[in-house]
């Protein structure tokens, strides 16, 4: 606890380095809550991130610069997150120990439940139930993170080769909870399903009594409606990229691109669907209560009412600007312009330096 503070908090540069955009924001603390300093976003070349990995590391870094300086950004450190194969999220059941066994022991603990050598993650672990309370059977629940070394160095790389400096790395799935709490709070029992649709993956984060109870990434995202566009209607990439946004293209009828559009979100939701399922057969959890949508693929004419109608539960948009304020002249767009798309950056730019 800070009980007095020389000058501002210091703050971080939420970047999200997404396969399809970069979304970078910095946050500053206004009145009891935050505003918004700095946003940008900004396209990474094609094919520069794939399957979580950075294959053209000066294609990246030029895109981060190229957003931070359209921005403004004036603060030096960075929080990024990964997301997909380089990081592997479980919840583990342990005996009740102290928080001080539980240190010492989960390197040890990590090594059963880790497919990869405990030497080549970097880990993180979270207790989500100490097993102190009534009910508890001598156990405890922990949420054990492991991220990939490698993976964590290319993100950091980036960073470093656009100018500034790394100093947490995260997890979308958790940079979304983040942002979702801070502009919903808590919410009591509910079960919130948390949504993010990208350009190559969905971040899938399940919340009950304000808890991640189950994530998964699965990979598939707006890509795969360019990729559908291109081969049904034969058009060229920027074209399919038009059409998925709701523009018009010379020569191609309007009526035939919302079943090429509704046949791909089909197709997500069925790994939706197989998440679902598996996130009931595995938890105690018997009903999901509501969707919240967010990343540039949500937006594609449709997503939100089939969500809606598929599952049987309402979807909405998450709103990352709903209790930040957002100062639409200084910053020269509307907030939402970026909201779809900046739920992650936000997430990321609530961490402080020093957060584990
Ligand atoms: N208004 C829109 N309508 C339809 N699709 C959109 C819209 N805006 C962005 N997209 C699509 O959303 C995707 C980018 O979204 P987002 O920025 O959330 O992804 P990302 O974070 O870069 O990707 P990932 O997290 O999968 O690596 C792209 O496929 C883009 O074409
Ligand atoms: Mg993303």
């Amino acid at each position: 606890m800070a009980l007095f503070r020389f000058g501002q908090p210091p703050s971080v540069i939420g970047l999200d380095i997404g396969s399809g955009a970069i979304k970078a924001v910095e946050l500053q603390p206004a009145g009891k809550g935050f505003r918004v300093a700095a946003y940008a976003s900004e396209p990474v070349p094609p094919g520069s991130i794939g399957e979580g990995s950075i294959r053209d590391p000066e294609g990246v870094a030029r895109a981060i610069r190229a957003a931070l300086a359209r921005g403004g950004f004036r603060g030096r450190d960075v929080c990024v997150s990964l997301s997909g194969n380089a990081v592997i999220v479980k919840k583990i059941v342990l005996p009740v120990m102290t928080p001080g066994e539980l240190a010492d022991s989960i390197v040890w603990e990590a090594e059963q439940y880790i497919p990869f050598d405990v030497q080549d993650v970097n880990l993180d672990y979270q207790i989500l139930d100490p097993g102190t309370g009534p009910d508890s059977r001598g156990s405890m629940e922990v949420l054990l993170v492991a991220a990939k070394k490698d993976r964590t160095a290319e993100y950091a790389a980036v960073v470093e080769a656009a100018g500034r400096t790394p100093v947490v790395v995260d997890v979308d799935a958790f940079a979304l909870q983040n942002a979702y709490e801070a502009n919903y709070g808590l919410d009591g029992s509910a079960v919130v399903v948390l949504m993010n649709a990208g350009a190559s993956a969905v971040n899938v984060n399940i919340l009950q009594d304000g808890r991640s109870v189950f994530t998964r990434d699965i990979s598939v995202g707006g890509n795969a409606y360019r990729d559908a566009l291109q081969r049904e209607l034969g058009v060229g990439p920027e074209d399919a990229d038009r059409l998925k946004r709701g523009g018009r293209v010379e020569g191609v009828p309007e009526d035939e691109v919302p079943p090429v559009l509704r046949a791909v979100t089909e197709q997500i939701m069925l790994e939706v669907q197989k998440t679902f399922d598996f996130f009931k057969a595995t938890t105690a959890a018997d009903r999901i209560d509501r969707v919240v949508l967010s990343g540039g693929a949500s937006q594609v004419d449709g997503f939100a009412a089939i969500v809606q109608s598929r599952f049987g539960i309402p979807a909405e948009p998450l709103d990352p600007f709903r209790h930040i304020v957002w100062d639409s002249a200084r910053l020269g767009c509307d907030a939402s312009e970026a909201a779809p798309v900046a739920a992650v950056a936000v997430g990321l730019g609530l961490r402080r330096a020093g957060d584990r």
